[in-house]
C-alpha cells in the first residue's frame, strides 16, 4: 500500500515537472542548413547568404552585421564578439572581437573624487566605450574561414539599413523603456525618435542612413575604413568634442585575435568555447565537469536534488571567476588548473546534497596545478558542408551608453563597465571581481559570453549561447544540460525553466515556472530563492539524430527565429 502510494506520488511530482517544461513550441527543423538568431530578419540575412553560396562563416558575418541593424540594442559595429567555430575540413577556431581599454583608460578613472562626481560614468558616457572590436572580428571571420567577398557577406545589413524595416512591438518596448536616456543624446534621438519628438513606435519604419553608409564605407574599404579612415576619423573627433579618450592610434591599433578554443569533454561529447578574456568557455567546461559526476538525468529535470546541485556548482564557479580571472595578456590565469577534471573533484567536495554553501571561499587552482601535465546576442549557424559557428555580440547593457556617434550610425558601447571600476564595487550584471579584472590600458574586461560547440564523434552535434552577462554562463550550462542530460528536444532545452547563481549576491536566482515544492525544497536547504525573469536568452541548434539534418531554436522569451532549408 505505502509502496503504491509512493509510485502515485512520484507520478504526480514527475507530471508536475514535466508540465513546467513541456509549454513550448516544437523546434525548427531542416535537412540540410539552419540559423538560430534572435531577430527574423536577421536570421534570413544568413539563409540568403548561405543560398547565395556562402558558407557557416560567411552567413554569421551576414548575421551579425544585420543584427547591428535589427537589433541594434543588444550588439552593433560600435560593440564586440567573439566567435567559436569548427569547419568541416577539421580546423576549429575562436575569434576574440572583445572591446579593449584605451590608452587614457586608468584603474580608477571611474571613481569618484568627490560627492558631486556621476557614479554612472562606466556606463553612460564616452568614457564608457572600448574600443570596438566586432567589425576587425568579422573581417577575419570571412577572411580566414568564409568562401564570398566580405562586401557580399555585408549586403543584406546595407539593405536593412537602407530601406528600414518595420520595428516590432518587442523592439518599441526597448526603444520605450530607454527613451529618456536615448532623447538626450543628439545621435541617438535622430535614430530612435520621429519628427514630432516621440520615441518610434511599434510598426513605425526604422531607417538608419548614417549607418548604412558606415556599412558601404566597409563594403568598399573594408575594415581598415573603420579603423583608420572615415569612419575613424568621425570616432575621433566625436570623442574629443564629448569627453571620451578613444584615440586615433586606439583605432589604429586594434587588432582581432585568433585563438584556440578552449576544450573539455562532457559524458563522451567534445566541448569547445571561448577562451579568455572570456571567462565563459573556461566556466562552462568547469561547470560541466563538476556535474558529470552525478546522475543528473536520474535525478530529472527540474528536481530539487538536481537544480541545487547545479547551483551549488555555479557558486563555486563564480568564486573561483571573482578570483582568478582577467584579460590573460595582464594577469596569469590558471586556465588549465580551472578546466582540469581533477580540480573539480577536489572542487566537489565541497557540495553537499543537503545543504546551500554560503559564499564559498574560492578554489585553491594554483596548488593543483603544480600537479598536472600540463544587452548581448547569440546565434548558430550550420551549414550542408557541416562547418558551425557559434558567435556571440554585444554592446553590453541595452543601447549601452545611449549614445549614437554622429554621421556613423555607431551606438557606442559600454564595455568599460564589464571591468571592475572601483575596488569592491559590483558592476551592472552584479558581478565583484579583484585585481585580475581592474582597469589598465590596453586590456580586455572579463567577459561572460560563451559561444560553444558540442562535438559527438568529432563532428558538431550542439552549438549554444546566449546573452545575459553572467547569466550567459549558467544559462548556456542549462540548455546543454537539458539536452544531453535530460533528453529534451532543443526548443525545450531552451525555454524550460531556468536558475542562476553567481556566488556573490548569495542568492539562487529562479524563474517563477519551476515547481513550488521544488523552490520550497532549494529554500530548505538553504538557498535565498529570488524568483524573478531568467534575464538570459539563448539561440542554439543541435543535431537530429533520428531525422537526420538539424532542428534549431530560438529562445521563447525573445522574438527571434531558427530557420533553415
Ligand atoms: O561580455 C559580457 O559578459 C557582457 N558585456 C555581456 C552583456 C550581456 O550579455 C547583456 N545582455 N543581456
Amino acid at each position: 500500500m505505502k509502496l503504491r502510494l509512493l509510485i502515485a506520488l512520484t507520478a504526480v511530482l514527475l507530471l508536475t515537472a514535466a508540465c513546467a517544461i513541456s509549454a513550448t513550441r516544437r523546434p525548427a527543423w531542416a535537412p540540410s542548413v539552419m540559423v538560430a538568431s534572435a531577430d527574423s530578419h536577421a536570421t534570413r540575412a544568413g539563409l540568403e547568404t548561405l543560398r547565395n553560396g556562402g558558407n557557416a562563416a560567411d552567413a554569421a558575418v551576414a548575421v551579425a552585421f544585420a543584427l547591428g541593424v535589427t537589433e541594434g540594442y543588444s550588439s552593433g559595429i560600435g560593440g564586440g564578439c567573439f566567435v567559436v567555430l569548427h569547419m568541416a575540413d577539421g580546423r576549429a577556431a575562436a575569434i576574440d572581437g572583445r572591446e579593449v581599454a584605451p590608452e587614457r583608460a586608468s584603474r580608477l578613472m571611474f571613481v569618484p573624487r568627490k560627492t558631486s562626481d556621476r557614479t554612472d560614468l562606466s556606463l553612460y558616457s564616452p568614457l564608457a566605450a572600448g574600443v570596438p572590436g566586432e567589425v576587425a572580428a568579422l573581417e577575419l571571420l570571412s577572411r580566414e574561414f568564409g568562401n564570398l567577398p566580405f562586401a557580399e557577406a555585408l549586403a543584406p545589413a546595407v539593405a536593412l539599413a537602407d530601406t528600414g524595416f518595420p520595428i516590432h512591438e518587442y523592439y518599441a518596448g526597448v526603444i520605450n523603456s530607454y527613451a529618456t536616456r536615448l532623447g538626450s543624446d543628439p545621435g541617438s534621438r535622430a535614430v530612435y525618435f520621429n519628427d514630432d519628438g516621440k520615441p518610434r513606435a511599434k510598426g513605425d519604419y526604422l531607417v538608419q542612413r548614417d549607418l548604412a553608409l558606415t556599412l558601404r564605407l566597409l563594403q568598399q574599404d573594408g575594415a581598415q575604413s573603420f579603423y583608420s579612415g572615415e569612419t575613424a576619423d568621425r570616432i575621433v573627433s566625436f570623442m574629443q568634442s564629448n569627453g571620451g579618450v578613444i584615440s586615433a592610434k586606439d583605432l589604429a591599433a586594434y587588432a582581432p585575435v585568433q585563438l584556440e578554443p578552449v576544450r573539455g569533454t562532457y559524458r563522451g561529447f567534445d566541448i569547445l568555447s571561448m577562451p579568455l578574456p572570456s571567462s565563459g568557455g573556461i566556466h562552462l567546461i568547469q561547470l560541466l565537469n563538476l556535474l558529470e559526476d552525478y546522475p543528473l538525468g536520474y535525478l530529472g529535470a527540474g528536481s530539487s536534488e538536481s537544480l541545487h546541485l547545479i547551483a551549488e556548482a555555479m557558486t563555486l564557479t563564480f568564486a573561483d571567476r571573482a578570483e582568478f580571472l582577467g584579460d590573460p595578456a595582464f594577469t596569469v590565469v590558471p586556465v588549465e588548473a580551472l578546466i582540469h577534471k581533477a580540480y573539480a573533484d577536489t572542487l566537489r567536495k565541497k557540495i553537499s546534497r543537503a545543504s546551500h554553501l554560503s559564499n564559498p571561499a574560492p578554489g585553491a587552482p594554483w596548488e593543483f596545478l603544480s600537479g598536472i601535465e600540463h544587452h548581448t546576442t547569440h546565434f548558430c549557424v550550420v551549414d550542408a558542408e557541416g562547418n558551425a559557428v557559434s558567435l556571440t555580440a554585444t554592446v553590453n547593457t541595452p543601447f549601452a551608453t545611449g549614445i549614437t556617434i554622429p554621421g556613423t550610425g555607431i551606438l557606442l558601447n559600454n564595455e568599460m563597465d564589464d571591468f571592475v571600476t572601483e575596488p569592491g564595487k559590483a558592476n551592472f550584471f552584479g558581478l565583484v571581481g579583484k585585481a585580475a579584472n581592474e582597469i589598465e590600458p590596453g586590456k580586455k574586461p572579463l567577459s561572460s559570453m560563451s559561444p560553444t560547440i558540442v562535438l559527438k564523434d568529432g563532428n558538431p552535434y550542439l552549438l549554444a549561447g546566449g546573452a545575459g552577462g553572467p547569466r550567459i554562463i549558467t544559462a548556456t550550462l542549462l540548455a546543454i544540460l537539458n539536452a544531453l542530460d535530460f533528453g529534451m528536444d532543443i526548443q525545450e532545452a531552451v525555454d524550460s525553466p531556468r536558475i542562476h547563481a553567481q556566488w556573490m549576491p548569495d542568492r539562487l536566482f529562479m524563474e517563477p515556472d519551476h515547481v513550488f515544492d521544488v523552490q520550497q525544497q532549494l529554500a530548505a536547504r538553504g538557498q535565498t530563492v529570488d524568483i524573478g525573469p531568467a534575464k538570459s536568452r539563448v539561440q542554439a541548434i543541435m543535431a537530429d539524430s533520428v531525422r537526420g539534418g538539424w532542428t534549431g531554436a530560438a529562445d521563447s522569451r525573445g522574438i527571434g527565429a531558427a530557420i533553415g532549408f
